[in-house]
């Protein structure tokens, strides 16, 4: 069995106990890849009345961008975007956008956290709403970047007849990606502990 910290508050904590929290961690964060392929899988199934159930959606966006030539970040944001129809039903972008920040660029984070409202251009309007939400954004950095990953992406991906490809084959990808954050309040600390 794994060693445990022996204090009940926080304030009682030492060096010895963070020693082993530490390792833990590490141990854990390294497990992040199969986490989130555990929690895709959660998405299988669910049609949510779209012609493909929401994995397939986004393995196809996922695909489609891999296709198309973009670099493996871009097709783990592509595969990530909607992982948080689970949790986050007002509000889905969110969730994946959190997942990926330590790890990929200002670009894509904005990409993925706003493309709620730039896929809303293809049926805002169908709900009573505006479609031309996103162009609120029209002067930023990613407008052009967000609409072009709806367009080539994200909204084409809803096609049965597609050969979309398996999970398996981004899970490589996902272990390259996830095995280090770029940026997190940790960073330092895991590059002490880091295993050799
Ligand atoms: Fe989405
Ligand atoms: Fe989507």
């Amino acid at each position: 069995m794994n060693a445990h910290a022996r204090f009940t508050h926080m304030q009682d904590g030492t060096q010895e106990d963070w020693a082993i929290i530490a390792a833990d961690f590490s141990a854990y964060a390294r497990q992040l890849p199969k986490r989130i392929v555990a929690h895709l899988k959660l998405l299988e199934g669910d049609f949510g009345g779209f012609p493909v159930d929401r994995l397939t959606h986004s393995l196809q966006t996922a695909t489609r961008a891999w296709r198309d030539g973009r670099d493996e970040e871009y097709v783990v944001c592509a595969l990530l975007h909607d992982i948080g129809d689970t949790l986050g039903s007002y509000n889905h972008p969110d969730i994946a956008a959190a997942i990926l920040k330590p790890f990929v660029s200002a670009e894509n984070l904005w990409m993925v956290e706003k493309h709620g409202i730039f896929q809303g251009y293809y049926f805002f309007h169908y709900l009573g709403m505006d479609r031309h939400l996103r162009e609120q954004f029209s002067e930023h950095p990613q407008y052009r970047q967000t609409i072009e990953f709806c367009a080539r992406y994200d909204a084409a991906a809803f096609d049965p007849a597609y050969e979309t490809l398996p999970l398996s084959f981004f899970e490589p990808m996902m272990e390259r990606l996830f095995a280090r954050p770029k940026s997190s309040i940790y960073t330092a600390a895991l590059e002490e502990h880091a295993p050799a």
